[in-house]
């Protein structure tokens, strides 16, 4: 049965339920007669979870009439969020408000028909004079603008337990032989030298793409994901046994760990370092650890000048109960203060240029800084290089990688996957 029917069919079949009362959605009147909305992200940690409530209390304070709800979804680098946003919008279902990574990760839902544009919004708030132009475009499709960019994140980090360094004489890796030097010594005092948590897939593809950075230039890596630099090559091989290398070095348990308890084992001690990227600021922050003092940080190696982007935008799905509610919402997430309460709790630094940063942490006020004089690339981990589809299938092949370690294996995968490239979203 073709797709778009199939989702007719879905769609006519929820709204039966609806009219008769079988599902009850969440976007209606609150008890008090005032409006209900809710916002659906993966924003469930320390730091990121503190972000989203000081922006769900600063709207709420502004709109006493209107409740959000937060309806985030743990896990999954927001696969488990998707697949729950997904059956929402079949379901006629929708939440007021979502998050997506920017780009073909959140444009796919206009495909399927289930987002509403935001011209309006921009013209009426003056965003076009104040997000930047490159965003901008990563969320429009056919000349209309889709997404509401958050943040820039950064994704080619690696965090480091400070007081294990002192207490062992190390000094932050900046080349892989430097990095496995330290894994031998940390090893044999019994540290873990790099901590993982592929229990979501996505953070063992934020790993290897690390290793992809140290082979290839910001072009070169641009074009793997356009299908136009061939998969089988001395670089991707060099970067997989890299990779696998790292592996070596991280903790047995790690299938069964996210990437927050993998951050818990460097706050402990227990591990020295983890490679993930710049929400880990906010989750340290959020235990009171200090920058530079308890935690450090340095560029993966060979990326030193390189900004590894990551991109959350938000999007408005059509057939709301409350359109004018939710416009108020989003309205309110892309303001100035919307902005800087968010990213300052989240380690991320806002999408909007016009905000000030004097209040945030040491390492967001570098990171922003870094953001403005290094080479920009876009990250595959971050979602927004190429089609959801595609990097979905280089998870899986990550993934099975993590455990076989068969670079032929792995490098078929992705051939095998290359279609996919072609999709837009
Ligand atoms: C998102 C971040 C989020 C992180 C961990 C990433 O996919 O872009 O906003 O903090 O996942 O949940």
């Amino acid at each position: 049965m073709k797709k778009s029917l199939l989702l007719v069919i879905i769609t006519i079949f929820a709204i039966f339920l609806t009219a008769c009362g079988g599902s009850e959605s969440k976007e209606s009147s609150g008890e008090s007669g005032g409006t209900k909305l809710d916002i659906l992200s993966w924003w469930t940690a320390g730091g990121e979870a503190d972000a989203l409530n000081a922006v769900l209390k600063g709207f709420e304070e502004e709109h006493s009439d209107i409740k959000v709800e937060n309806s985030a979804v743990a896990g999954g680098g927001g696969a488990n969020s998707q697949a729950v946003l997904s059956t929402r919008l079949q379901g006629g279902d929708p939440p007021a408000v979502f998050q997506a990574q920017g780009g073909p990760d959140l444009l796919r839902w206009e495909s399927a028909g289930y987002l509403e544009p935001l011209d309006d919004l921009y013209e009426e708030n003056g965003w076009l004079d104040v997000y930047p132009e490159e965003l901008i475009e990563m969320n429009s499709k056919d000349g209309k603008i889709y997404g509401l960019p958050m943040n820039v994140h950064r994704n080619n980090v690696i965090w480091y337990n400070e007081k294990v360094f002192d207490e062992y004489g190390i000094e932050p890796p900046e080349t892989f032989d430097e990095f496995f030097e330290i894994a031998e010594k940390l090893e044999a005092e019994g540290i873990t030298p790099l901590a993982l948590g592929n229990k979501t897939q996505r953070w063992a593809t934020l790993v290897f793409e690390a290793a992809l950075l140290n082979e290839y230039s910001v072009e070169d890596m641009a074009e793997l994901w356009t299908g136009e630099e061939d998969f089988d090559s001395p670089e991707m091989r060099s970067a997989l046994e890299t990779f696998s290398k790292m592996l070596d070095y991280t903790n047995d348990n790690h299938s069964a760990l996210d990437w927050q308890d993998a951050a818990e084992l460097v706050i402990s001690g227990e591990a020295a370092m983890h490679i993930m990227g710049d929400w880990e600021t906010g989750f340290f922050e959020s235990k009171d650890l200090k920058p530079n003092e308890d935690y450090g940080w340095i560029q993966t190696p060979n990326s030193e000048d390189v900004f590894n982007v990551v991109n959350d935008s938000m999007g408005m799905p059509t057939e709301l109960n409350n359109p004018e509610e939710a416009q108020q919402f989003v309205e309110y997430l892309g303001s100035e203060e919307a902005q800087k309460e968010f990213n300052e709790l989240k380690g991320s630094i806002p999408a909007r240029t016009d905000v000030d940063l004097a209040d945030f942490g040491t390492y967001s006020q570098a990171a922003a800084e870094d953001f403005k004089d290094f080479k920009l690339s876009i990250s595959l981990a971050g979602g927004s290089a190429t089609s959801a589809g595609f990097i979905s299938k280089v998870d899986d092949a990550v993934n099975e990688f993590v455990t076989q370690r068969n670079i032929d294996n792995f490098i078929k995968s992705l051939e095998d996957a290359k279609p996919l490239l072609d999709e837009e979203e």
